[in-house]
């Protein structure tokens, strides 16, 4: 079956990036020109999925507002001439069917994901985590419904991590498949130094079969009190085991400051108006440093 369907939670605090996310949704910061989560909608877009619901929560309603049509804005660039942006600004509204649900209350990504239920129904579908941007040719979902397609098989984005960032993250149990694919047997959320399995770390993306439904109603709260979507994904793992794609593509952690940073250098560099100028002005400025 065709994976058309993906969910974005993006209905998270943001603690770790506070004070801006208090009145700011993370998955709206900025990367030079573009909030986070379009980057996200797009990579979605561009492995194929047509319909996307947004878990969002109080507060994230300009997450809505990006994605909608703006009349004013619109007719404003059309009599200004400015037809290149006039065509980005159209196109944004509609890259997808895009869909909002809320969280009612913040008890964890997999509480986030289990407001998806009837979005998704009785189909397989990807989870693009609202905070992980991924940038590369090959988008990172696709090579994961790819597995899934071969497999048939729930499927995790995956990347080697340190030590101290694994402790923070999930480890999960690998055996070589082919190329960057793995088998899956078992995984751990914020493992303790003595409990980590590899460090391989699931990265912000997965594509999940619909049984994962039943599991997570099935899933006691796990580490920091919340409904951990690991810890039903370790379920599914040790009863049918899962695949791991270790995927090609640079992925940034909005959820951090030094990653928002990273991110912003990054991309303005690549940027096709304003790279060279950045280029130039970061030459500079590090002769200072
Ligand atoms: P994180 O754990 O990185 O987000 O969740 P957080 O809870 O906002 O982070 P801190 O620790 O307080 O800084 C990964 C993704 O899952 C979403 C977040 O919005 C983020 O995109 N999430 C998390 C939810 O949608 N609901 C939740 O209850 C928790």
């Amino acid at each position: 079956m065709k994976i058309k369907k993906a969910v974005i939670p993006a209905a998270g605090l943001g603690t770790r990036v506070l004070p801006i996310s208090k009145s700011m949704p993370k998955e709206m910061l900025p990367l030079v020109d573009k909030p986070a989560i379009q980057y996200i909608v797009e990579e979605a877009v561009a492995a194929g999925i047509t319909d996307i619901l947004i878990i969002t929560n109080r507060g994230k309603d300009i997450i809505e507002d990006h994605f909608d049509h703006s009349v004013e804005l619109e007719q404003v660039l059309k009599n200004r001439g400015n037809d290149k942006t006039l065509k980005e600004i159209e196109a944004l509204s509609s890259l997808a069917n895009i869909y909002f649900i809320r969280q009612k209350e913040t008890k964890g990504l997999g509480h986030a994901v289990l407001a998806a239920k009837s979005f998704v129904g009785n189909e397989p579908f990807g989870v693009l985590y609202g905070d992980d941007v991924i940038i590369g040719d090959d988008p990172a979902i696709g090579q994961l419904i790819r597995a899934y397609e071969e497999y048939g098989l729930g499927v995790a984005g995956v990347k080697k991590v340190s030590t101290e960032d694994i402790m923070r993250y999930s480890s999960l149990a690998v055996t070589p498949l082919k190329d960057n694919l793995m088998k899956v047997t078992d995984m751990i959320e914020k493992p303790s130094i003595d409990n980590i399995l590899s460090h391989y770390s699931i990265l912000g993306r997965c594509v999940l079969p619909p049984q994962i439904f039943d599991i997570l109603e099935h899933t006691e709260n796990g580490a920091g009190g919340e409904l951990q979507l690991t810890d039903a994904m370790k379920t599914l793992a040790r009863t049918e085991t899962m695949v791991a794609v270790d995927f090609t593509g640079k992925r940034y952690d909005m959820g951090n400051k030094l990653g928002i940073l990273q991110a912003n250098v990054e991309l303005a560099l690549k940027h096709t108006e304003i790279g060279e100028a950045f280029k130039q002005y970061l030459k500079e400025l590090t002769k200072e440093l």
